[in-house]
């Protein structure tokens, strides 16, 4: 099945370096709302209806109230797909546990949110060191990210701006798919997009759809994750498809 002529096309495909300035907003498809008992076939699809890549979101039921998938997913969605940027989101209490194993089972991104650094007052020394981890994710050969939850001030990032690949901006709280957009946090993003290198992209997560993504890339998003909107619609290709379109309302092009 993997090698099938049918599916010739993945393994020609080229891999994305979310580095380079995109022409157009990258769309992130968030396997949390595929059908999990047929994921590659769902990834593949997506993919060929012009995704640009795949958002893998990791819960531990500690830092976010649900459990979804770890490293073992994440491997079996790139033996079937070996050419497509993986993005994983880690919405777990020590990412750095973890850095190791999303490497080796093919990951090509890590983001892990600041709140469970020892730069946020509420965990002080008990929170990992957010520098030193984004050096593990480096040497692990790894673009990294970090994540703000929508209570975090965008500011918190400003002294990492330099050094991750990712800022992600949480429009939901971490958790499930399908919660509404929170309209409030797109400040961040200006303030994301006005202070971050060209080489950094802004990625909103949480309830992006067709509704909302013309304010994300009005403020500045250049990575739209979308979950639901996508999987949830009969027409995925025109949804993915409405997703690029923002590009016409993009802070970039302006
Ligand atoms: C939420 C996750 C999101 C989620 C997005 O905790 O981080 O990536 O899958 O789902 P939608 O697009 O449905 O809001
Ligand atoms: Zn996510």
């Amino acid at each position: 099945m993997v090698f099938s002529e049918k599916w010739k096309w993945v393994y020609d495909m080229a891999m994305i370096d979310i580095k380079e300035k995109p022409s157009h907003p990258l769309v992130a498809v968030s396997i949390l709302s595929a059908d999990f008992g047929q994921m590659a076939v769902d990834c593949r699809d997506v993919i060929e209806k012009r995704s640009d890549l795949l958002h893998v979101d990791v819960m531990d039921g500690h830092f976010a109230p649900n459990l979804t998938m770890g490293a073992d997913m994440l491997k079996g969605v790139r033996k079937h797909l070996p050419n497509v940027y993986l993005d994983s989101h880690l919405m777990v209490e020590k990412p750095q546990d973890y850095v190791e194993q999303f490497a080796k089972a093919g990951s090509n991104n890590f983001s892990f949110h600041w709140e469970v650094t020892s730069d946020n007052p509420e965990r002080g020394a008990s929170g990992v060191d957010a520098a030193d981890l984004i050096k593990m994710i480096h040497d692990h050969g790894m673009d990294a990210g970090l994540v703000i939850n929508p209570d975090t001030q965008a500011q918190v990032l400003e002294k990492y701006l330099g050094d991750i690949q990712v800022a992600l901006v949480m429009s939901v709280w971490p958790g499930f798919s399908g919660q509404k957009f929170m309209p409030e946090v797109l400040e961040k993003v200006k303030w994301l997009r006005e202070n971050g290198p060209d080489a950094m992209r802004v990625e909103m997560d949480g309830g992006v759809s067709p509704e909302t993504v013309n304010d994300c890339a009005e403020a500045g998003c250049d990575m739209m994750v979308s979950a639901s909107a996508v999987f949830g619609s009969n027409d995925r290709a025109g949804v993915i498809e409405a997703l690029h379109e923002s590009a016409k309302h993009w802070w970039w092009t302006k």
